[in-house]
């Protein structure tokens, strides 16, 4: 697996001065779809269909913004306690988006992976995201990463086991190579985790890939979630002033 650059300054005590660039890698648990539907008297399901919609928005807009990674939180590894109604209707909607997005995707160049433990799902829905990630394998522009029956517990985990499993493990695990296995080591940290709907807390999306991302939270639902709302969370992270540990420039 390639070492992966971490955009810290060369000084180790000293941080760049306030203010960042566009983030490299955003990182997104797309929550309150639910409510969305609920407050207008819609089944849930309604505002999961609504939220493929703004996914669609959102990718473009990164796409156009030059963003190189979008991680998407789409279903947690907690996910499976919902009526099994809601969840089918998920894994329908997950099918509809492979079978309908990924030419597009394709053709703006998307590189597509989709991350988790995909063993408990249907193995036609297997073999489907197996097939999107092999057409767009080579695509050099936008990495857009949907993260299914995915746990940031159950990464960190997988990727210990997978050290242990290497011929040439020594016997004690470092940082570094807990990194290199774990599901998303092709991507830079996120420098920036948005979280729609409301809630201000992980539900165990990505724990060790953010031990330095900047966290925005916001009330809107991902339904209502846009471009200009993406917008706000990008200046928001452009105003922060990242230390990593260090002290401030100023
Ligand atoms: C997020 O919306 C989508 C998934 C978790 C799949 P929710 O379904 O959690 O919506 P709320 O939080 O109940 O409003
Ligand atoms: C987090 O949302 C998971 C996804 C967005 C896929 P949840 O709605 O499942 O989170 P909790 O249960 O409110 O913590
Ligand atoms: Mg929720």
């Amino acid at each position: 697996m390639n070492k992966v650059n971490k955009s810290k300054t060369g000084n180790p005590n000293i941080t760049d001065a306030k203010g960042n660039g566009m983030p490299r890698h955003i990182a997104i648990i797309m929550d309150g779809n639910g409510r969305w539907a609920t407050k207008r008297f819609l089944p849930r399901v309604a505002g999961h269909a609504k939220g493929v919609k703004t996914v669609r928005k959102i990718v473009e807009a990164c796409v156009s913004r030059g963003i190189a990674y979008l991680t998407l939180f789409a279903f947690s590894s907690e996910n499976w306690r919902r009526p099994a109604e809601e969840v089918s209707v998920l894994m329908q909607l997950f099918r509809i988006v492979l079978e309908g997005e990924v030419k597009k995707m394709h053709a703006n160049n998307i590189r597509l992976k989709v991350v988790g433990d995909l063993s408990k799902f249907d193995a036609d829905l297997q073999a489907m995201v197996q097939a999107a990630e092999a057409k767009t394998a080579a695509n050099t522009g936008l990495t857009l990463t949907v993260c299914a029956n995915y746990g940031g517990q159950w990464d960190i985990v997988q990727a210990c086991n997978r050290v242990l499993a290497n011929a040439q493990y020594s016997g004690t695990i470092t940082e570094q190579l807990l990194a290199e296995e774990l599901a998303l080591a092709y991507a830079p940290e996120p420098d920036l985790l948005v979280r729609t709907g409301g809630e201000a807390r992980i539900s165990n999306f990505l724990l060790w890939q953010m031990a330095y991302s900047e966290f925005y939270f916001t009330d809107t639902f991902w339904p209502d979630f846009g471009k200009e709302a993406l917008d706000a969370a990008i200046a928001s992270y452009q105003n922060r002033e990242r230390r990593f540990g260090g002290i401030s420039a100023r």
